[in-house]
């Protein structure tokens, strides 16, 4: 008759063994709890957005794309990552695009706040409209989303807005004024937005990547060329349209990969920076105009754009 349980002994052999501790490699539970994040990645049809999306998504997060040209995100949809035709200028595309995430998830843990673009040329001939648009773009639309997922945010207990500025945000080139106008704004907005955010637990993270190889600098020749053709300041467009446009100059940039790395780490690390500097030329021109003063910035900008 068998014995029951509570008299039997089990061989000393077994009796003894110590099941071995389940160690996990330094950093994975914390991995494990970021995993799983609701993200909007805006500016995700080219570049650093695209990258950053599908990165996001080998990541285990649920991802949704948005951009105005939709057909250049259809691949990513293959890698699990929705795609949203948006444009950040038009205020009904926001209201839905936040809607469409809300209704289908629940939440929205991240907004990447990534789409953006360079108007150059000079002030004096730049229509003002222009400008207001490279504002409406590179802040009022990521303003208007901002505010858009903030109640959500709120009500969650948690969040995060991560806003992509530029090494642009801290210093200037030629002919940049517009564009830098609106990174400088966007530097200030989100510092100010950090200090009334934080005490929702919702943190406000600034990536300043400085020269990335990406459609930017198509888009910005693009615009130049349009805009600028018979110009009283042809000179120094020339010059600058040579500089930026030669392949040597091209090749320095960082791959956006680098940055898409970067991004993600910005949006899940559980205590991250309120700023990530990578990319060519940022923080040797950051560190110069800092601890040398204008002086020196401006004949180093003499220098490399002549
Ligand atoms: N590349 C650089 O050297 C550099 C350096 C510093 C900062 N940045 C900043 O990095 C961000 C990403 O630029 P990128 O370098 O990756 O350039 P990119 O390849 O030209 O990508 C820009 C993205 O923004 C989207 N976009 C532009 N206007 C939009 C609008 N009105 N509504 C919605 N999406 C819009 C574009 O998509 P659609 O055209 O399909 O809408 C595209 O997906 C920008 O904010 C830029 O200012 C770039």
């Amino acid at each position: 008759m068998p014995l029951p349980y509570s008299q039997y002994r089990f061989p000393k052999s077994i009796d003894t063994l110590a099941l071995p501790r389940v160690t996990f490699p330094p950093g994975f539970k914390r991995r494990c709890r970021e995993l799983g994040k609701i993200i909007l990645v805006t500016g995700a049809s080219s570049g650093m957005g695209r990258e950053t999306a599908i990165l996001l998504a080998r990541g285990g997060h649920t991802v949704y794309a948005g951009a105005r040209r939709s057909d250049r995100m259809l691949d990513l949809a293959e890698l699990g990552v929705t795609p949203i035709e948006m444009d950040v200028s038009r205020a009904e595309d926001n209201d839905r695009a936040v809607r469409r995430i809300v209704d289908a998830e629940g939440r929205i843990d991240v907004l990447i706040n990534n789409a953006g673009f360079g108007l150059y040329g000079p002030v004096e001939e730049i229509p003002l409209e222009e400008a207001r648009y490279q504002f409406e773009v590179n802040l009022f639309g990521l303003a208007h989303l901002t505010q858009l997922v903030l109640p959500h945010m709120r009500a969650q207990g948690a969040g995060r807005i991560v806003n992509t500025s530029s090494m642009g945000g801290r210093v200037f080139t030629p002919f940049g004024a517009w564009y830098h106008a609106s990174k400088h704004a966007l530097e200030g907005w989100s510092d100010c937005l950090r200090i009334e955010t934080a005490p929702f637990n919702i943190q406000v993270v600034l990536v300043q990547p400085g020269l990335i190889r990406t459609e930017f600098g198509q888009v910005l020749v693009g615009k130049l060329q349009k805009l600028f053709d018979d110009s009283a300041y042809k000179a120094g467009l020339d010059r600058m349209f040579a500089m930026i446009s030669t392949p040597a100059a091209t090749d320095r940039g960082t791959e956006a990969e680098v940055l898409a790395r970067v991004f993600v780490v910005a949006a899940t690390a559980a205590r991250p920076r309120r700023r990530y500097v990578r990319g060519a030329t940022a923080r040797p021109l950051m560190f110069i105009r800092k601890w040398f003063g204008d002086d020196v910035y401006e004949f180093v900008l003499r220098r490399m754009f002549g």
